[in-house]
Formats: structure tokens, sequence, C-alpha cells
């Protein structure tokens, strides 16, 4: 049942518009059945949820369904699925007749934990990831654990990649909670599962509310592991890697340069390294060379200025902004990366 409140279900006529991931039949017909009981009109509109909905042509047809079913400014969304539902409906509500409201209904781990907290919305153009957007909060998400049963395994481990990522940036605790249940998240333990998401929205919630739209430097640290993922990622074309398990290897990326920088211990170092090591990941090849890492990284927008920008860890539970990292640690942390060392 979608809980009252936030406005969903005050004044005249109440009309909303679920744009779901077409896999989530079940959902979606329980989702509108809530609503229906509660005196809502409303209207599905499914589409095929990966990242090839990020695009202005997608959001453009989904603009002209919009019209079709005489959606208005008092017409609120409801993006049931993954990141990349989220993501697109969110931009859509963004954008359409200047702003509609939105509501997310995140259906991965990774969303859960991560995409449909903080407001960023936004599709792909050609030139590269998520550059067109707009900043524009949900006025409600529901995590509903139930969800997440049809997942396919991997797309739990990817999520898992982003709640780790949390506990190194932010909290010590979180972390050995996480060292020690990491099967149980994946077995989605009712109580541990529970557990990593709020603790996951909390911190998301806690950094996003003090620099919203991404300038002082705090929400810059949610990205923690993402210089290194976005390179595995663009390096492997979008197709080897879940967004969270580049993020996982990136995490161990950046423990790595940390330990160099002398941010943390050789025995805080082999710590990350045994949890990210035990998670069922795919291999990082040996194509993916450092000069090849190197380049991509230059390339990544968050560098602005010549000298590489990371995030570092201060210690399990703490993270930095650093902009002085040499080539010669890249090659140093990519090897151990790949178990040469
Ligand atoms: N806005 C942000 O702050 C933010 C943060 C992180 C990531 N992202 C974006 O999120 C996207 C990745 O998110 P994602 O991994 O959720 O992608 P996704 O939406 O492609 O979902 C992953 C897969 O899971 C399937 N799926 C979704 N819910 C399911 C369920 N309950 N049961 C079975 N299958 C289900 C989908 O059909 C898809 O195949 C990327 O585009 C990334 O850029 C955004
Ligand atoms: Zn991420």
């Amino acid at each position: 049942m979608i809980p009252e409140g936030k406005g969903l279900y005050k004044g005249g006529k109440r009309k909303g518009v679920i744009i779901a991931d077409r896999k989530l039949t079940i959902i979606t017909e329980k989702v509108k059945k809530s609503l229906k009981l509660k005196g809502w009109e409303v209207d599905v509109i499914f589409v095929t949820a990966n990242e090839g909905l990020k695009t202005l042509e997608k959001a453009g047809q989904l603009y002209g369904k919009l019209q079709k079913l005489g959606a208005n400014r008092k017409t609120i969304l409801f993006a049931l699925g993954g990141g990349t539902i989220g993501d697109t409906v969110g931009f859509v509500a963004a954008t359409y007749m200047r702003g509609l409201r939105w509501v997310g209904l995140p259906t991965t781990l990774l969303a859960q934990v991560d995409s449909s907290v903080g407001g960023k919305t936004g599709i792909n153009l050609p030139q590269g990831k998520n550059l067109v957007g707009a900043f524009h909060q949900p006025i409600l998400v529901l995590c509903d654990t139930g969800w997440l049963k049809t997942l396919h395994k991997r797309d739990l481990v990817s999520g898992l990649g982003e709640i780790i990522k949390y506990g190194l940036c932010f909290d010590r605790f979180f972390f050995l909670r996480i060292q020690k249940n990491w099967k149980n998240i994946l077995n989605l333990k009712a109580q541990v599962i529970s557990e990593a998401i709020y603790s996951s929205v909390k911190w998301k919630i806690r950094i996003v509310n003090q620099d919203i739209h991404d300038l002082t430097g705090l929400r810059e640290k949610l990205n923690l592991g993402h210089t290194f993922a976005h390179a595995l990622e663009t390096m492997t074309d979008y197709k080897k890697f879940r967004h969270g398990e580049a993020v996982a290897y990136g995490l161990l990326f950046c423990a790595h340069i940390s330990y160099q920088a002398k941010k943390i211990s050789f025995a805080e170092l082999e710590t990350i390294r045994h949890l990210i090591q035990q998670l069922p990941l795919p291999k990082i090849s040996k194509e993916i060379s450092y000069q090849k890492v190197f380049a991509h990284m230059k390339r990544d927008k968050k560098n602005l200025d010549k000298n590489l920008r990371f995030i570092l860890l201060d210690g399990i539970g703490n993270s930095k902004v650093s902009k002085t990292v040499k080539s010669t640690e890249v090659l140093l942390a990519l090897n151990y990366v790949k178990g040469e060392k």
C-alpha cells in the first residue's frame, strides 16, 4: 500500500501515471490496485529498462505518451524499476510541462540504496553518460525489500558494491557489519537487508542535504571508487560489468592509492581486499592495461585540472578528496586490483 502524506492524496482529482519496467508486471499491477483503492485515476506506461532507455529519443516518446494520456501539472509520475527507470522518469518529470511531481519506487538494490535518493535525474548523450539532466527531488521514495526477490544475483552484487562504498566512506561500524553479513545481504535476509538499505540511504541523505547541487565537494565523496569504475565500464562498452561490480573494484583501487598515500594501514587494505575478492565479480582481463586505464581516467569529467582527482580513504569510514595522484600510483593500484602485485 502506498502510504498517505507528502501531498500524494491531497486536492481534487488525483491522477497518476506509473512508468514501469516491462518485466515488472505483477508489482505494477499491485501498485496500480493500491492507488485505485485510494481513489486515484491511474495509467501505466511500460518501457524496456536498460541503459538504452536513457536517451533524448526515449524521453521524447514518453512526453508524447503523457500528452496522449492527458497528463497535466497535477499528474504525479511513479517511476517503478531500477536506476535507468528512476533517472529517465525523474528527468521526464523535471522537464514535462516545466516539472511534475514524481515518486520513486526503486526495485533494484542499487536503486534502493543509491540512485533513487538525491534527486539526480538524467539521460545520456552519444558523447557520454548522464550529460543531460536536472536536480529534481522525488516527493516520496518507497523501498519494498520484497521487490528484490526476483533480481538477478549479479544485480544484488551490484547493489552491494554501493553499500560497501557507504561503509568505507563514512561509517566504520557499518563497514564491519557488512564485512560480517555480506552473504546475508545477497541472500536478502530480512533484518540484514533492511538495515543495509536503511544505513545506506541515511548516509546518502545526510550528504546530499549538505550539498544538494554537488558544488561544495561533499557530495563528490559519494563517487568513491567511481573514477576507476567508469574507466572499467567504458573500456568494456558497458557489457562486462554491472555498475556496482565495477564500483567494487574501484573501491579496492582507491584503497590501494590511499595505502600508498599512507592514509590507511596495510592491515586495513588487506581487510578491504579480503571482502571485495570474496564477491562473485567478473574478472578484470589482461586487456585492461595501465595505459588505457590512465587515458580513460584523464578523460573522466570529474578531473577538473591536469592532476588526477580521486576520493581517497582516510582510515576505514572516512574519506577526503585528493588532487595529486601520480601515474606510478595508478600503475601499482591497478596491478594490486588485478592480483599482480
Ligand atoms: N541518479 C543517481 O544518483 C544514480 C546513482 C547511481 C546509478 N545511477 C544510474 O542507475 C542505472 C543503473 O541502475 P540499475 O542497475 O538499477 O539498472 P536497471 O534499471 O537497468 O536495472 C537492472 C536490471 O534489473 C532488472 N530489474 C529491475 N527490477 C527488477 C526486479 N525487481 N526483479 C527482476 N529484475 C529487475 C531490470 O529490468 C534490468 O535488467 C545507471 O543508468 C546509472 O547511471 C543513477
Ligand atoms: Zn555508483
